[in-house]
């Protein structure tokens, strides 16, 4: 049921009056009033199968029975006790909980609210760990959020504008990503020689080892483009980094907790993290971080560094444990790697027949289809990203892009795997109406994005 009586245009007009700009880039007018797994229904109860699970969020699902079971549960028993100067006991089950998961001897838990300021945390951690080094490594086309620090280490557009508005501030250096479907060294896998590992060595050693703080990285780029490295190629760069010590940073906000076929993106490769960091679908929908780390490095700082009042709040630890049980009991890591091999192969079916398909890459249920101009120049196509996702929605579909024109496809965990073939049906149908040109370029002003 709706909660204002407004048209929907007159909804969005007055968003417009009051949000600030920085808050918001919209994909399609989809006001949503309802979910339920796989599908959120708009003001008019029309339905719309979502393929971003709001941003990686609701891996779950929109409303799981069991979630809103818990939450009505702790509700009534306790909303909030600080365990900043007391003790809740949901926060430490949650927290053992995180790290029996990681399988690491002595790491500790810092719980915080929300992605950014879980990896603003490890950067502060590391340096505090580091103290007399003082520059910030991170990869080009990463996103790690929006505070100071994790703006500064981001290295796709926006955050570069917005680090260049904000100003100089934090030292950070960026090293090219291996983004293989465009070489940011200009070279092509299988001859490249891994030479994009090669430029951190020369980076590093240039800046000087013992002043770098510490590498941050997504095990898979996310709002980057859903980039998946090459096998072996953190394996390699863990070698640069333990020779000097330097610690390694995964930021698992996105890839973690099963959306890529396994806990942690991080173990689709051989390497060994010294500090994770988990957001977004911990909390099922509520707010919720976690950084999760080396002894050494998470007591770094003074008591009481970093902490957030409302952080290890009973209701929202209490649901993170039960979303972290319910991956476990209904086996969603597995399931996700198994309906992505039936994605990706559908996808790749496309690639082959599309013109305007020019790569399709991922892991378990996060995935990108990337579109061009035309195979050959490989030219962003960037209009019919926007007109692909414009004719998705029409159509019943939500779905938005990253970078600019790589879709981003990362369903619920849990969704239906009729859903997922009709949402499947829908995407193809829309880049083929886009590649035939059956929708107008009137729609391009309508999406925004990023
Ligand atoms: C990999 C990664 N890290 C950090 C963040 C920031 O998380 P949040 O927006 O929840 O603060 C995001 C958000 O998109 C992300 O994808």
């Amino acid at each position: 049921m709706s909660l204002d009586r407004s048209t929907p245009n007159e909804i969005i007009a007055r968003y417009e009056k009051v949000f600030s700009r920085v808050q918001r880039t919209s994909y399609a007018p989809v006001i949503a009033v309802r979910g339920r797994n796989s599908r959120v229904f708009d003001v008019s109860g029309k339905p719309y199968i979502d393929f971003t699970s709001s941003a990686a969020v609701t891996n779950l699902g929109y409303c799981d029975p069991e979630i809103v079971k818990v939450i009505k549960e702790q509700a009534e028993e306790l909303i909030h006790f600080t365990f900043i100067y007391g003790y809740n006991i949901p926060a430490l089950h949650l927290a053992e909980e995180l790290l029996s998961l990681t399988g690491f001897k002595n790491w500790r838990v810092v719980l915080g609210l929300s992605g950014s300021d879980a990896n603003e945390g490890a950067l502060m951690l590391a340096k505090g760990f580091r103290r007399n080094s003082n520059v910030l490594v991170s990869h080009l086309g990463s996103f790690h959020g929006c505070c100071v620090g994790t703006t500064t280490v981001s290295g796709v557009d926006l955050s570069v504008k917005v680090a260049e508005a904000v100003g100089p501030w934090l030292k950070s250096v960026k090293v090219p990503y291996p983004y293989c479907y465009r070489c940011p060294l200009g070279l092509s896998p299988g001859s490249c020689r891994m030479s994009c590992v090669e430029s951190v060595k020369t980076l590093i050693d240039d800046v000087g080892p013992e002043n770098v703080v510490a590498l941050i990285t997504e095990p898979i780029q996310g709002d980057g483009g859903i980039i998946v490295p090459p096998e072996n190629y953190f394996t390699q760069l863990e070698k640069i980094l333990r020779k000097h010590g330097i610690p390694v940073i995964v930021d698992e906000v996105q890839t973690g907790l099963g959306r890529t076929g396994r806990w942690f993106g991080y173990q689709h490769f051989s390497f060994r993290p010294d500090v994770i960091t988990l957001g977004k679908p911990l909390g099922s929908g509520l707010p919720i971080s976690a950084i999760l780390g080396r002894e050494d490095i998470m007591n770094s700082l003074p008591d009481f560094a970093y902490s957030f009042t409302l952080a290890g709040n009973p209701l929202i630890a209490r649901v993170a444990l039960r979303t972290i049980q319910i991956i476990k009991e209904r086996d969603l890591v597995r399931r996700a790697e198994r309906l992505g091999e039936v994605v990706l192969s559908r996808l790749r079916r496309l690639r082959d027949e599309c013109s305007i398909v020019g790569d399709v890459r991922g892991k378990g249920l996060m995935i990108g289809l990337e579109l061009v101009k035309d195979k050959e120049s490989k030219v962003r196509g960037f209009e019919e990203a926007k007109k692909v996702v414009w004719r998705a929605y029409e159509l019943g579909l939500f779905i938005m892009f990253l970078s600019g024109n790589v879709l981003r496809i990362q369903p619920p965990l849990t969704i239906e795997e009729d859903v997922l073939e009709e949402g499947l049906n829908i995407l193809e149908k829309s880049i083929k109406d886009v590649e035939e040109g059956r929708v107008g370029d009137d729609v391009l002003a309508r999406v925004r994005g990023w």
